[in-house]
């Protein structure tokens, strides 16, 4: 049948991978949506698709357990003659213009069960702005405070990089110069049979899943976003996940830590609530840094604690990372170089013999940025405070959900405004009897709000009520 021909490159690749049933199945298409299957084809790295479909088709290797063990030094985010010294370390980074922000967003957000970006997600607590505006604002605040450029990157995904962009125009780059605002999708690979056959989502779609937040470090190569950064001299990067409102952008303290300790990659910790909570956990894993995933941690070690009473794993990994820009360049050298995770799960796809959709077992491939670490000589763990920079937004209801994070954003500016003079309506509990949402723009900490507030006139907060600021 007469319709567009696949690149020889890409022809050859499928052969090479033993992929007859497609390419017959390709062949057999009428024109239009053979030209949308190879578009799709095309667009893939071919590269990486052979590597995941050699780790599935590996036999399993009777690998002896990972050694694993706490993150042995860390440092705290409290109030101290080290914490000044990195802070004037990253203040002097961010007023150079050495320091870049970058989020991740490419990922599907199926668990909150919102319909388009994340990024797009109502999250402040009395004026719902989106997650994207309280990271822009929070940018502008730097911006101002330090005149610096603070470019920001944001990675996108196939399925959401459109809207992504169409809601970056449609509120101007939220105040932004657009030329300090980057926007790129990561890869994206195809799902496979267990025996490692591609799978369709429909005729002419293949089953595709971004690649993993460890895809990040190969799209900041791929898009010129390195490139770019190497230009502007950006030494640090501060990278980040869409899902946590409460992030401290940029904080000069984790970038003065990382920078003195000549950290190639560092991470914020939080201690974990509880034994079962369900966070990764920063530790060694055969002796290099990693976060061990919870599913990896035996029921006595989930248990254990230390001299003092306290976890013995309980570093919760909240995936705010700084990375040097130069060890990123050196790790994507020549590919993406991190390990990739396989997740089996059933996968409802199209059969292209039965011309239907069924559930089959299915299995897709992901890196994870964390896995970076492990590929550092140096690295600063760096514990916070929960309460101040952690209220993720992943679940539609309970634990990280948008009413826990709205009711921490709410308890933090409340603790702001107290230390500032303001009183705040408390119930028995001792939890603020409001709804609280100050503009990140306006005053992204206790001092900047401190600052703001002696020049405005008393402010009354009424118990049960809201209050916006500014
Ligand atoms: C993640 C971490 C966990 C950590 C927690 C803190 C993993 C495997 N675990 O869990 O250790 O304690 O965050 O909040 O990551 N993303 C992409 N592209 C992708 C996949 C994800 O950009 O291909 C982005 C998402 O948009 C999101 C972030 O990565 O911003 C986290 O992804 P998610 O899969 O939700 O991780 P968690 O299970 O929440």
């Amino acid at each position: 049948m007469a319709g567009p021909m696949l690149s020889v490159e890409v022809r050859t690749a499928l052969e090479k991978l033993d992929q007859r049933d497609l390419l017959a199945h390709f062949d057999a298409l009428p024109k239009a949506p053979r030209s949308r299957l190879k578009a799709e084809l095309e667009g893939l790295d071919w590269g990486q698709i052979e590597q995941v479909r050699k780790l599935l088709l590996a036999a399993p290797s009777a690998a002896e357990a990972a050694r694993l063990e706490p993150a042995p030094s860390k440092k705290k985010g409290a109030v101290s003659d080290d914490d000044a010294r990195a802070k004037r370390r990253g203040l002097e980074l961010l007023e150079a213009g050495r320091v870049a922000v970058f989020v991740v967003a490419g990922g599907q957000g199926s668990r909150l069960g919102y319909e388009g970006p994340k990024g797009c997600f109502p999250a402040s607590p009395v004026v719902g702005r989106t997650l994207f505006e309280i990271f822009a604002a929070k940018i502008r605040a730097l911006r101002e405070r330090h005149a610096t450029p603070l470019p920001w990157y944001v990675m996108t995904s196939a399925g959401n990089h459109a809207q992504t962009v169409a809601y970056f125009e449609e509120k101007e780059f939220f105040g932004l110069p657009k030329e300090d605002v980057s926007l790129f999708p990561q890869d994206m690979l195809p799902a496979m049979s267990p025996e490692g056959r591609i799978l369709l989502a429909a005729e002419d779609r293949l089953f595709l899943s971004p690649n993993g937040h460890g895809g990040a470090l190969w799209a900041l190569r791929t898009s010129g976003a390195l490139e770019d950064m190497r230009a502007r001299g950006v030494e640090e990067i501060f990278y980040f996940q869409v899902d946590n409102p409460l992030v401290a952008m940029a904080d000069p303290v984790f970038v003065g830590h990382h920078a003195l300790e000549h950290a190639q990659m560092s991470v914020k910790v939080v201690a974990k609530r509880s034994a079962d909570e369900k966070v990764g956990v920063v530790g060694r894993i055969d002796g290099r840094f990693g976060v061990i995933e919870y599913s990896d941690l035996s029921p006595e070690d989930l248990e254990a604690r230390d001299e003092s009473g306290q976890l013995r794993f309980r570093d919760g990994n909240i995936a705010v990372h700084m990375l040097r820009r130069d060890f990123v360049e050196s790790i994507t050298e020549g590919g993406l170089s991190l390990p990739f995770h396989l997740a089996r799960k059933k996968i409802q796809a199209f059969d292209p013999e039965s011309k239907t959709s069924c559930a089959l077992d299915g299995v897709k491939f992901e890196t994870f940025v964390f896995d970076a670490m492990g590929r550092a000589d140096r690295c600063v763990v760096l514990e916070v405070d929960r309460d101040r920079e952690f209220a993720p937004i992943k679940n539609a209801e309970g634990e990280d959900s948008p009413e826990s994070s709205q009711r921490a954003q709410t308890e933090l500016f409340a603790s702001w405004l107290e230390a500032a003079g303001v009183a705040v309506p408390r119930d028995a509990g001792g939890r603020a009897n409001c709804l609280l949402d100050i503009d990140p723009a306006w005053a992204d900490s206790l001092d900047a709000l401190r600052d703001r507030l002696s020049q405005q006139s008393r402010l009354d907060i009424p118990a049960g009520g809201e209050c916006i600021l500014p």
